[in-house]
């Protein structure tokens, strides 16, 4: 049962579910997840009781209970995050690039946040890609390695940190980085809002970036939220 003082953090990592019901009324369950929910709804002018209602709507529909990803190992969250998250970044920043270039190249003179959100989005595009590198490359597989040892299935892992929190100190300030990103081009783009006389390529632009966001919200609550507090409690052994 949800209650009014449970942070959206708590609540997104018990109910899968609410995670659609936050992004749909814009409250962030991600890097700023630590708010009690009464608190996070007074902050989006939202009722409480509504916000409630739906949560609890939300956990009867089937689809939408997804995988409770607490109860996986480290390695399936790892595999999981790759091929869904990271390949999806992967495949969309190149289209949303392309799309950016087609919608300022019509209409650029006449608006002028769409050269300003094509700036940012060549910025994020750079910082993500080196970003999931350095997971994909160093972070994961350390982690994958450390969770092996600790069942006897192969030897501890060895890098060039101490330990696994100063990586992940390092990937969640990137995490941080890449949400004012985004929220920077929402705020350029009125929350993604077309204008009237808008071409299929300014729909299908903007709406590519609200998708964008979404899966980077969905991405950086697994890995913030689940895999790095879980991989810090392991190696450290609580
Ligand atoms: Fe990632
Ligand atoms: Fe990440």
């Amino acid at each position: 049962m949800t209650t009014t003082t449970q942070t959206v953090r708590q609540i997104a990592l018990e109910q899968p579910s609410s995670i659609r019901v936050f992004e749909k009324l814009g409250i962030d369950y991600c890097c700023g997840g630590c708010k009690p929910l009464a608190e996070a709804c007074t902050a989006n002018r939202l009722e409480v009781d509504a916000v409630i209602a739906a949560l609890e709507s939300a956990s009867h529909i089937p689809e939408l209970a997804a995988v409770n990803w607490q109860n996986r190992s480290m390695e399936e969250l790892v595999n999981h995050i790759v091929v869904t998250h990271h390949a999806y970044v992967r495949n969309e920043l190149p289209r949303l690039v392309e799309l950016a270039q087609k919608v300022v190249n019509r209409h650029g003179a006449t608006k002028a946040e769409l050269p300003q959100i094509q700036a940012v989005l060549a910025r994020l595009g750079a910082e993500l890609t080196q970003h999931l590198d350095k997971e994909e490359v160093i972070l994961f597989p350390y982690i994958t390695q450390l969770e092996r040892a600790g069942t006897g299935d192969g030897p501890r892992p060895e890098a060039c940190f101490d330990t696994v929190a100063s990586p992940i100190a390092m990937m969640t300030a990137e995490h941080d980085a890449a949400g004012a990103l985004l929220a920077e081009m929402r705020r350029l783009s009125q929350n993604f809002t077309t204008p009237q006389d808008a071409c299929p390529t300014y729909h299908a632009f903007y709406d590519g970036l609200r998708e964008f966001e979404q899966d980077l919200h969905q991405h950086i609550h697994l890995e913030n939220n689940i895999l790095f507090p879980r991989a810090i409690k392991f190696q450290s052994g609580r």
